[in-house]
């Protein structure tokens, strides 16, 4: 039996993910296993853990994972982020940001260092064997991009791998002198795949967008991928507010207005003349998925011209045509459609992705 998520690499013959793919409930739980546990999410956009010498507690994808981790800085400084389950019995360790020269789980009294591993243990004395590596706290994979940082479970690949050829793209991005400037966050009904989905093409921005269509450039309008991300260029129009890239990069001179790039599975970086916006996409169940928006602002007085000037009504415009989508794919009549060649290469990357996830190993 073929495998039923198997997406063509040739984009001309291939067909897109199938209508279960979004329905299927056995299907929902095998991407946020398979998916979101194996991958590279943000965990926060502003520093937890400023002191040395502290700990903050913080749920990796709340309703989705739904992971409980610690984020600690010891007395030199080090930053960590560990499991917050006690190894003892399960007990959740840190329950607020607090200063602490170890953690200390407030069930049976087992404690545990700054780094995770574990210190000591009343009552254990008889115990053979004891402590093994098993008993430290495991760690959990992290990295930064400015003031974001992000968190992975189980990894695919490394931070370094998953962001790197973005990153390099994006270099330009004064990232280090950027904070969160303010984060909202919206719920669709929607599947969380049906909002990347929408997000992976500018193909419907003519039709779904118009007031943004009026400053970009559709005709000069592209999409790259790369191995973990893909790239979509807008082009401004005559007049438009436009991005100032350095003259060595590769896009200098072609008048770009906006980038808008994706990091499989779920974030997404929007770079504006003005800043940065993130959005986090998080899954909530098979047909409601909550977006959060990060912003980080460089020069606040070009906020409010550009395609990145009024990112509520786009979202809006977003949100209602993907929520319909949402409807079409529940249909008996609709099993699965194929590809623009032309304008749909971020789309189809998006499903090879999927389709490898999926069928690789947890
Ligand atoms: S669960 Fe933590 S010491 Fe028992
Ligand atoms: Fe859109």
């Amino acid at each position: 039996m073929t495998d039923p998520f198997e997406v063509d690499p040739d984009i001309r013959v291939a067909s897109t993910l199938p209508a279960d793919f979004y329905r299927d409930s056995a299907a929902y739980r095998a991407q946020i296993e398979r998916v979101f546990a194996a991958s590279w999410q943000l965990a926060a956009w502003e520093d937890l853990t400023p002191e040395p010498s502290s700990a903050a507690p913080l749920t990796l994808l709340e309703g989705c994972l739904d992971e409980p981790l610690v984020l600690t800085r010891d007395a030199a400084g080090e930053r960590r982020c560990l499991s917050n389950v006690c190894t003892h019995r399960g007990a959740l360790l840190v329950s607020e940001r607090a200063p602490c020269s170890s953690l200390r789980c407030r069930y049976h009294g087992r404690r545990f260092h700054l780094d995770g591993r574990f210190a000591h243990m009343p009552e254990f004395e008889g115990a053979q064997g004891f402590p093994r590596a098993s008993d430290d706290l495991p760690r959990v994979a992290t990295g930064r991009l400015g003031p974001l940082t992000f968190a992975s479970i189980r990894p695919r690949q490394s931070f370094e791998e998953w962001l790197g050829p973005l990153a390099e793209r994006l270099s330009f991005v004064p990232w280090d002198t950027l904070s969160a400037t303010d984060s909202k966050s919206y719920e669709v009904g929607a599947h969380w795949a049906l909002y990347c989905d929408n997000y992976l093409e500018g193909f419907h921005i003519p039709f779904v967008h118009p007031a943004l269509a009026q400053g970009l450039d559709y005709g000069a309008y592209t999409t790259e991928t790369l191995r973990w991300a893909s790239l979509q260029i807008g082009v401004g129009k005559e007049g438009e507010e436009r991005l100032a890239l350095p003259t060595d990069h590769p896009d200098h001179g072609r008048g770009v207005s906006a980038f808008y790039a994706f990091l499989f599975p779920s974030t997404m970086i929007n770079v504006y003349a003005w800043g940065v916006s993130i959005n986090a996409v998080q899954p909530l169940g098979p047909d409601k998925t909550r977006v959060r928006y990060v912003s980080l602002v460089h020069d606040a007085q070009r906020r409010s011209s550009g395609p990145g000037a009024d990112l509520h009504q786009v979202e809006l415009e977003d949100e209602a045509v993907v929520e319909s989508v949402q409807r079409g794919v529940r249909s008996r009549l609709y099993q699965r459609g194929r590809f623009s060649p032309s304008r749909e290469v971020g789309v189809h990357h998006f499903h090879r992705l999927l389709a490898e996830a999926l069928a690789g190993p947890t």
